[in-house]
């Protein structure tokens, strides 16, 4: 008789724990103190494409500790992503890219929705993790169809050339694949950057859901989850959010 053995590892069920919010805000922090403090590895981009709206890397180098605490923003989107029926079976095969995370809190809850961590890849302006490339959205370095979903949450507001950010995930995205987008609330008249003595991101405002979908044209398949703030009354009408299917059969950018 053949005694089958399945390897199981332990730390996809240890990664669940993070779930519990304190739990993933320690082990961020730690990283985070052991990333920056001991091995010194914080890194920026030293070009930048034109299309990175101003002072974008000196605003997020100053909030890389504090954006750790701030993890809510992007689970609003990862919880619904990972219940999306066609992926939750295979979350942990999903090669997931995220686009602008500032600091590795959204990898780790991204892992503890059911992602696997070495599955998941961040690019940002600025890093401190081994996880995070250094990298920018308007010319990302992975190959065409690299990634089954595609993560940007608050960072199209920092982009003068948002079609260039959208050609990109949609470049990098399998067909069938996923992109999910929070807007965030960075607007030129927004209360959070009235105490400062420079703007950052883009002039571009987004108004609403249709805003976004048309930067992605006809490449928009099914609409998962959104929100639209332009249909809402009152004032917490929150970010845009979008997860929508990617549709393109044919297409090749590159
Ligand atoms: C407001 S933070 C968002 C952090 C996190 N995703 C969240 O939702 O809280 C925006 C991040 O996008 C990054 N970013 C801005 N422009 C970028 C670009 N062109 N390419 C890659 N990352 C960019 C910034 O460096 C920063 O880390």
């Amino acid at each position: 008789m053949t005694e089958v053995t399945q390897r199981r590892s332990i730390f996809p069920r240890l990664s669940r724990l993070m779930l519990i919010v304190e739990i993933l805000h320690t082990v961020a922090v730690i990283r985070y103190l052991y990333f920056r403090l001991v091995r010194r590895g914080t890194k920026v981009a030293d070009q930048t494409h034109d299309s990175v709206s101003a002072n974008t890397v000196m605003h997020n180098l100053k909030g890389i500790r504090r954006s750790i605490r701030r993890v809510g923003r992007s689970s609003v989107l990862i919880r619904p992503l990972s219940i999306i029926p066609r992926l939750q079976r295979r979350l942990p095969e999903a090669k997931v890219l995220s686009i602008g995370p500032r600091s590795e809190a959204e990898l780790l809850c991204l892992a503890s929705h059911g992602f696997r961590l070495r599955n998941v890849t961040g690019v940002d302006l600025l890093s401190y993790s081994p996880r995070i490339d250094i990298g920018d959205m308007h010319a990302l370095s992975y190959a065409d169809d690299s990634f089954d979903v595609v993560i940007a949450s608050r960072v199209l507001g920092y982009s003068d050339a948002p079609e260039i950010a959208a050609a990109e995930m949609l470049r990098v995205t399998r067909h069938d694949g996923y992109i999910a987008i929070n807007t965030g609330d960075l607007q030129p008249d927004s209360a959070t950057n009235q105490d400062l003595d420079y703007k950052p991101g883009s002039d571009r405002i987004y108004s609403s859901l249709a805003d976004i979908l048309d930067l992605f044209g006809t490449h928009v398949g099914h609409v998962h989850f959104s929100n639209d703030p332009s249909v809402e009354s009152g004032k917490q009408r929150g970010p845009i959010l979008v997860i929508f299917r990617v549709n393109k059969p044919q297409m090749r950018t590159r």
